[in-house]
């Protein structure tokens, strides 16, 4: 992430120990959303991911992942001029849906898009959320969109918690290697 941005989260994040298990340190970034300046920052260097080395646009479609990947998703496709597609958990749209579940820390959740009146097929997306930890929600965000049609090659987070090995399963996944921009 740009120097801007990187500053901006670091300082104004939050940290909570022993959230949400004793032991764990909790990143809020909710006061970095709340600060107009560093929001603006971290939207610009999400948005560099979806730029060739050129700087033109590369991407027709940002993925902002239920619920916190929105308050970025939107931001970043408006910076892009492209369309913004919602990532809902499970049960939030109507039918027909598809549906991808994922595995976390502990048990399991699913993530759905719909499956009529958008079509992603040859489409290539860009997927943002806040926070990559195991990856599980984003490798489940990955494979609902490729199923779907869509091409992803990259996935921008605002923080990334590398020992929890995220990125590693990223760059496994079925169907080719998914590039992160943390
Ligand atoms: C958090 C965070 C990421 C995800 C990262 O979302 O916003 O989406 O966890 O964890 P992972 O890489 O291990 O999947 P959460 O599911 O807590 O919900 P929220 O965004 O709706 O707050
Ligand atoms: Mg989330």
């Amino acid at each position: 992430m740009a120097d801007e941005a990187s500053a901006a989260v670091a300082a104004h994040t939050r940290h909570v120990a022993d959230f949400p298990e004793p032991g764990v340190v909790f990143a809020d970034l909710t006061p970095v959303f709340a600060d107009g300046a560093a929001l603006a920052a971290v939207i610009d260097a999400l948005a560099e991911s979806g730029r060739d080395p050129a700087g033109a646009v590369a991407v027709d479609l940002v993925a902002g992942l239920d619920a916190r990947g929105f308050l970025l998703g939107s931001g970043v496709a408006l910076r892009l001029g492209v369309g913004v597609l919602a990532v809902r958990k499970a049960g939030k749209l109507p039918p027909p849906v598809l549906r991808e579940e994922y595995t976390l820390e502990y048990g399991c959740a699913a993530l759905e898009i719909p499956a009529e009146g958008i079509d992603l097929r040859g489409r290539r997306v860009l997927v943002v959320d806040d926070v990559l930890a195991t990856g599980g929600t984003v490798t489940g965000a990955v494979a609902l969109l490729r199923r779907a049609g869509a091409q992803v090659q990259r996935v921008s987070v605002v923080l990334e918690l590398e020992a929890l090995g995220g990125r590693s399963r990223l760059a496994e996944m079925p169907g080719g290697p998914v590039e992160v921009s943390a």
